[in-house]
C-alpha cells in the first residue's frame, strides 16, 4: 500500500514526548553534514544522527535535514555535500554544531580543524573515522524535514581504528 510521507490526518500519532523517548533508546553514530556554497564562499555544518547507507550499487546514502535549518537553505543552492563520521574526540565539535542560535558557521569552522573535499569543496573534519562526499539525486519532503538522497562520489576511511562518538538517550557516549 502506498502512503504519503506527509502522513495522514486520520491515523493516530505518537506525541512528540513519546516519539523522542522511544526513538532516543536507539544508539546511533554521530556525523557532521557539511556543504560549501561556491558563489558566496559560505560553509554550513550540522550535527546529524539520521545518516544511513541506502544502496551499494549505485552507492547511495540518506540524511534527514530540518526544513527551515541553515543547512537545508544551503542545500537548495548546491547539490554537493559531505558527511564526516565523528570519533570520540569530536564531542565538542558535535555539540557546537548542534546548537541552535549558535555562532556563525564561519567562526565554528575557523575553530574546527578541517580540509576541503576534492569532489564537493565541503569541509571534511580532520580525524573523522571516515568521510563521504555526495551529490543530491533526490529531495524527498518528509514532515518538517527533507530527506536528501545522495549519490556517493567518494568514500574513505580516514582514521582506521579510531573509536566512534555515539548518541544514546539524549547524551553523547563512548564505547566502553
Ligand atoms: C545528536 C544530535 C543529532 C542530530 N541529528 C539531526 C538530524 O539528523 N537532522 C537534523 O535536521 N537535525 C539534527 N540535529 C539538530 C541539528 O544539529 C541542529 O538543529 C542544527 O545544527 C541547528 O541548525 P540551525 O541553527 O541552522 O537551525 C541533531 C542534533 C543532535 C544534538
Amino acid at each position: 500500500m502506498q502512503t504519503s510521507p506527509q502522513s495522514s490526518t486520520t491515523s493516530p500519532a505518537a506525541t512528540p514526548e513519546e516519539f523522542r523517548a522511544a526513538l532516543g533508546q536507539l544508539a546511533s553514530g554521530v556525523t557532521l553534514v557539511t556543504a560549501h556554497d561556491p558563489e558566496d564562499e559560505e560553509d554550513a555544518g550540522m550535527t546529524a544522527t539520521s545518516f544511513l547507507s541506502v544502496s551499494l550499487e549505485p552507492p547511495l546514502v540518506l540524511v534527514s535535514v530540518r526544513e527551515d535549518s541553515r543547512m537545508d537553505e544551503l542545500l537548495t543552492r548546491t547539490d554537493r555535500w559531505a558527511v564526516s563520521l565523528l570519533g570520540e574526540t569530536h564531542r565538542a565539535v558535535a555539540s557546537r554544531f548542534a546548537m541552535k542560535g549558535r555562532l556563525s558557521d564561519r567562526l565554528l569552522f575557523a575553530d574546527t580543524p578541517h580540509h576541503r573535499g576534492p569532489h564537493t569543496g565541503a569541509p571534511l573534519i580532520d580525524g573523522a573515522l571516515a568521510t563521504v562526499e555526495c551529490r543530491t539525486v533526490q529531495r524527498i519532503p518528509a514532515g518538517d524535514h527533507v530527506l536528501l538522497l545522495g549519490h556517493v562520489l567518494a568514500a574513505e576511511v580516514t582514521a582506521p581504528g579510531a573509536r566512534p562518538l555515539l548518541y544514546h538517550r539524549g547524551s553523547y557516549r563512548h564505547l566502553a
